[in-house]
């Protein structure tokens, strides 16, 4: 079985990734200092594979540390890297906070991928690294414009160190560009935890409904669109994790002629935040209370991806409609709800 390394394990998509992976015969390891997660989750993915999955509580700020964990483990055959912060409002707020600990992070691991010879590696990267395109859908060549928050710039800068790392070591790489991930996995055991009051969308829209949040600000029906809100490119949070698998596999099969390729992982389809709304009303049976307020500095007002290249290439497909991602989203916080002592969430102001 081949052993892969997942960094930020206990997170939204890292748990979900590593659900999939132990589900397609992988051995998996997780790093997670917790600064954002709780490694409770890997209990919901123990009860979805049945196999126990071993967390290092080390901060990849910690060359030491971080180094000590590949000393221990020289059997890895790839790492999939998550682990970063990744509030946009936060980023801008705090810019020197996102550069260090999102690029430290990587720079200490990609020193460890080199003295290791670790063969594969596998980018979490994102659709912020379009900035504002004048054209959509955006295609993997669509010309990067300039990121609208520092979180954006870490995700870019990101992705020059791994391209110039690739060139430079026989490591072989993928970046994955996701749009935009929600909804939970189906078993209902793991979800996102947002830490404090959340800055996206859906978990917004599920917070509210469930009472937890009061009255819901939709941020600008001004825009240019068919009815005034943006556009995004909602994907669900599995599918996305299942793109992960199908990377590594690409990989570790030899099929990969780039010394590092790029993948956008989205729908397809654009779809505007009330028409998100809407989805949820539907499936949740809730009338969400919501109303319009200013536009939200930094956002872009339309994308969505054209992921032809991910599905021809990683034979990759979307399982999930808006609905099932709506109605995996509103399953999941009634669950947080019924069990809030186990996934109590961290005070407010930590997001
Ligand atoms: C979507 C739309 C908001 C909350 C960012 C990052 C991306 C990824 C996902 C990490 C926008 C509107 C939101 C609310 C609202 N980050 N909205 N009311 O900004 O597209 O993407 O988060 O993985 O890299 O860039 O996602 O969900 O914050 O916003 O009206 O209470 O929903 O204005 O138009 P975004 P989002």
């Amino acid at each position: 079985m081949k052993k892969i390394l997942v960094t930020g394990g206990c997170g939204y998509i890292g748990s979900h990734t590593i659900a999939d992976l132990v589900e397609n015969g992988y051995e998996v390891i997780s790093v997670d200092n917790n600064s954002r997660s709780q490694p409770r989750i890997l209990e919901g993915i123990e009860k979805i594979t049945g196999k126990k999955v071993k967390n290092y509580k080390v901060d990849l700020c910690n060359f030491d540390d971080t180094f000590a964990i590949f000393q221990e483990n020289d059997d890895i055959a790839g790492i999939i890297h998550f682990a970063a912060y990744k509030a946009v409002g936060e980023s801008v707020e705090q810019p020197l906070l996102y550069f260090e600990n999102n690029l430290v992070s990587l720079i200490n691991l990609l020193k460890c991928v080199q003295e290791f010879n670790i063969p594969y590696f596998v980018f979490s990267s994102s659709c912020t690294v379009y900035g504002n395109p004048d054209e959509i859908p955006v295609t993997e060549s669509t010309p990067p414009k300039p990121a609208e928050s520092p979180y954006g710039y870490t995700k870019q800068m990101g992705e020059q160190i791994i391209n110039e790392f690739s060139k430079a070591n026989p490591t072989q790489c993928v970046l994955l560009r996701y749009f935009n991930p929600v909804g939970a996995h189906p078993s209902g055991m793991i979800g996102e935890l947002p830490v404090g009051k959340p800055a996206n969308l859906v978990p917004a829209i599920t917070q509210t409904a469930i009472g937890k949040l009061p009255q819901m600000k939709v941020f600008g029906n001004d825009y240019p669109t068919r009815d005034g809100t943006c556009i995004r490119d909602f994907i669900h949070v599995c599918d996305i994790a299942h793109a992960h698998t199908l990377a590594m596999d690409f990989l570790i099969l030899e099929k990969s002629e780039k010394r590092c390729e790029v993948f956008n992982l989205g729908t397809g389809t654009g779809v505007t935040v009330l028409e998100a709304i809407t989805a949820f009303e539907k499936v949740s049976g809730k009338k969400l209370d919501y109303i319009f307020a200013p536009r939200r500095p930094g956002d872009v007002i339309a994308i969505y991806a054209n992921n032809d290249y991910a599905r021809g290439t990683l034979g990759w497909g979307i399982k999930y409609s808006l609905e099932d991602m709506m109605a995996t989203a509103w399953r999941w916080e009634q669950r947080l709800k019924a069990d809030e002592k186990f996934f109590q969430s961290k005070p407010a102001g930590l997001n």
